[in-house]
């Protein structure tokens, strides 16, 4: 065979596998609003830099008259390109090749473009279409899983992995994506779910339909298993852009850096916090007000919203920001807040970017259903990872720092490498009503008039305590600014610490309260 011989047959036969396109199956994934496994690669990559591999690879099954059933590709694509000039590994189930059910060959396909990514260090991306382990192929499909989910587990914390629900992702499958750092999710076409509704109406007797049970929504506004939601593909593919261009390739990179940008002039930093203390007020402003260009990419925006966690840049370096929202909950820590905060400061350590926090808390939140659900066990995940944090940890304290919220929210306890506070900062062991309220108890009942004692003694409490001064006399805050000069202390801050190196006791490693 001669060379242009050969160069014909390869064309043919690649040409062969990707028209080997099931068009009722395409038409019915098209009616869905979804695309297809390549346009989405395509959609997502930067023009022309996918690199396709395994193409031929085929399945082996000989059982329930697999043997005359062609998949093209098994029913995956993988491959390389860039996003952003990242580069990046990428796989994409084709739901219309056996439903983008995974065979054995199909998670090899997937397990090799993952240790792909692990030797090469770079980012993963995973887009799951799939209505799960290919039941023809038995237990070879679960172990195929099996591989993925030891792969997902090995490369946590040394490249960053990324999925992308496009689909169904039903079953043990959904353990994938719940392995890795983001997901992310597009109404009405997302749908996550250990048991079916078949299963829930057999076993339960309850119907309950696939949006209800595992869509977009519940996933991003209750279960807090997705990251990101988007209302469309398109919409999709820009955030991840979005969030790559903020992340290091692997643990050894730091992220790249840009060219600095002023916040929105329009943001008036000193006007965000209300006269009236009890005042809740959006700490997204004072992330405005201070990171470059005002941009702020924010990290499961619609659950657990009594805290804020996302990435900003300031004078142009990636930093990860962790904030209380008072206009939530009053920003208290919860079990759904302490496990979002949490996570989100272990990728950040993880991967070199310095964490700023934004603290302005009454505390944690009080009740039964809150100690029921182990708001002692959540919380004290958030200890843990800011004090196993080596990355540079920097602290400013905006209004309230109460309690236990105080200590756990990045404070120089924790190891935070600066702590700065503003004049409106209340560092205390509680608010000064129930602090008055306890430890005058006895003089406020005793007295003439409790009412009036009571206020004395909630003024004597505030001035004592509700101010910076009494911690920074101790010199558990390193200094009280002006909130105008916030960034720029920032800045130096950030700036000094860039070779901050830690050393930490040698050990297998330590065991968080999962
Ligand atoms: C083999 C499958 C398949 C599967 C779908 N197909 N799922 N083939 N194994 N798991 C095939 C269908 O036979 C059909 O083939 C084509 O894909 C499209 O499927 P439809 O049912 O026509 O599509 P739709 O109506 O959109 O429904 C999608 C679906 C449904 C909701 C995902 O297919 C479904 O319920 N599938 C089974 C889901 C499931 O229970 N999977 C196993 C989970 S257990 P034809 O040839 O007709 O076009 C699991 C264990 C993992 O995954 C454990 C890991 C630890």
């Amino acid at each position: 065979m001669s060379v242009f011989t050969k160069i014909a047959d390869l064309f043919k036969r690649s040409d062969k596998v990707t028209r080997l396109k099931d068009a009722k199956a395409y038409e019915k994934q098209y009616a869905m609003g979804k695309l297809g496994a390549r346009d989405r690669i395509q959609a997502l990559l930067d023009p022309g830099s996918f690199h396709e591999y395994d193409l031929f690879v085929e399945h082996r099954c000989q059982d329930f008259n697999m043997d005359k059933k062609q998949l093209p590709g098994d029913g995956v694509v993988t491959g390389t390109g860039t996003i952003e000039n990242h580069p990046v590994a990428i796989f994409a189930q084709d739901f219309t090749v056996a439903g983008g059910s995974l065979g054995l060959m199909h998670a090899r396909k997937i397990t090799k473009i993952m240790d792909h990514a692990v030797n090469l260090g770079i980012p993963l991306i995973g887009i799951n279409d799939s209505g799960g382990a290919r039941i023809q192929e038995g237990v070879d499909s679960l172990a195929g899983y099996g591989e993925i989910f030891y792969r997902n587990t090995r490369a946590s914390g040394v490249i960053p992995q990324i999925s992308v629900i496009l689909g169904p992702c039903a079953g043990g499958a959904v353990y994938s994506p719940a392995l890795t750092d983001f997901v992310f999710v597009v109404d009405k076409i997302s749908k996550m779910f250990i048991t079916g509704p078949e299963v829930i109406k057999t076993v339960l007797g309850e119907e309950i339909s696939m949006e209800d049970l595992g869509g977009a929504r519940v996933h991003t506004e209750i279960s807090g298993n997705a990251h990101f939601f988007a209302k469309s593909e398109m919409e999709c593919f820009t955030q991840i852009k979005k969030l790559t261009t903020f992340i290091p390739w692997n643990n050894r990179k730091r992220a790249d850096s840009y060219p600095a940008l002023l916040p929105d002039p329009a943001i008036r930093i000193d006007r965000i916090i209300p006269e009236q203390p009890t005042k809740p007020y959006d700490v997204r402003n004072v992330i405005g007000a201070v990171c470059d260009g005002s941009d702020f990419l924010e990290v499961h925006k619609l659950w657990a919203a009594n805290i804020v966690v996302g990435f900003a840049r300031l004078n142009g370096e990636t930093v990860g920001i962790v904030a209380n929202q008072p206009s939530v909950l009053a920003g208290v820590l919860d079990v759904d807040s302490s496990d979002k905060a949490a996570r989100f400061v272990r990728f950040c350590d993880a991967f070199n970017i310095p964490l700023i926090t934004f603290v302005d808390l009454p505390g944690y939140l009080p009740g039964i259903d809150q100690e029921h659900a182990g708001v002692i066990r959540h919380g004290a995940k958030l200890l843990y990872a800011y004090s196993e944090a080596t990355v540079p940890k920097i602290t400013v304290i905006l209004r309230k720092a109460y309690g236990g919220g105080y200590i756990a929210m990045c404070s120089r306890h924790l190891g935070a490498d600066f702590v700065f506070a503003w004049p409106t900062a209340e560092i205390a062991v509680m608010g000064p009503e129930g602090a008055a309220n306890i430890i005058f108890k006895s003089e406020i009942a005793g007295s003439p008039d409790p009412n009036e004692t009571r206020k004395r003694k909630v003024r004597e409490y505030t001035e004592k305590f509700a101010n910076p001064y009494v911690a920074a006399a101790a010199g558990h805050i390193d200094a009280v600014i002006n909130p105008e000069d916030t960034r720029e202390h920032l800045i130096h801050a950030l700036r000094i610490s860039t070779n901050k190196q830690e050393t930490v006791m040698p050990k297998k490693h330590g065991v968080p309260p999962f």
